[in-house]
């Protein structure tokens, strides 16, 4: 199984991901830890995108490509991936399946997508009670401008592809893993 996990900052992606990663014992691969990894590092590439984490912009694309495919590749041969994080642009997602084809490893898409729904001020709450250093009210404000302009219309590419599960995030954590499960007609176990 191998799912794409999409929602607006603080909509429980990262939970949802590392939870159902290990339920189902698939690997979580995360756009966002592979790039904090990278800053922590100190690498090139962390120091490349540093700066534009911290304002709550995108990283170029094409170190994206560089940084998460080979991850969503190896994971995909593994077994199966939650994804979170990458695509977030319908520039990404073509980028992405060009990357794949190149490669011809076109079966490591997903093939499912997981839309978490949030309402801005639930959101707000979640992160400015967590503290990332992304995660000042300036920051996350851009963050969810940057969702609403260039990954919603991401959500719309998928849902013509029919590949698209909405699943309201309000609900407490294990509620919305079930739900996802149920959603994915995955058994419960
Ligand atoms: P990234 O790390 O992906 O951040 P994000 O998308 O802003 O999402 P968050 O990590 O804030 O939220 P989440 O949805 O994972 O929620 P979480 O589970 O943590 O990206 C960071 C930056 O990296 C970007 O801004 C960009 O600069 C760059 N980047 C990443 N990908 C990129 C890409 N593809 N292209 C270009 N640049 C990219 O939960 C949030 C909080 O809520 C937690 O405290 C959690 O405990 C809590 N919570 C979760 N679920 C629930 C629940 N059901 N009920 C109550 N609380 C909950």
């Amino acid at each position: 199984m191998k799912v794409l996990l999409v929602g607006p900052p603080g909509a429980g992606k990262g939970t949802q991901g590392e939870l159902l990663a290990n339920r189902l014992l698939l690997r979580h691969v995360a756009a966002g830890d592979l790039l904090r990894a990278e800053v922590a590092a100190g690498t090139p590439l962390g120091v490349q995108a540093a700066g534009l984490m911290d304002r709550g912009e995108l990283v170029p694309d094409q170190l994206m490509l560089d940084l998460v495919m080979p991850a969503v590749v190896s994971a995909a041969d593994a077994g199966g991936y939650l994804l979170d994080g990458f695509p977030r642009t319908v520039g990404q997602a073509h980028a992405a399946r060009a990357w794949l084809r190149g490669r011809e490893v076109d079966h490591a898409g997903p093939d499912a997508v997981v839309v978490l729904e949030v309402p801005e001020d639930v959101l707000v709450e979640r992160i400015l009670a967590r503290g990332r250093p992304d995660d000042t009210e300036e920051v996350v404000r851009r963050r969810l401008r940057v969702y609403a302009q260039e990954t919603e219309p991401l959500v719309e590419f998928y849902r013509q592809e029919q590949l698209v599960h909405t699943i309201d995030g309000t609900m407490p954590v294990a509620e919305v893993s079930d739900a996802i499960l149920a959603e994915l007609d995955v058994p419960r176990g």
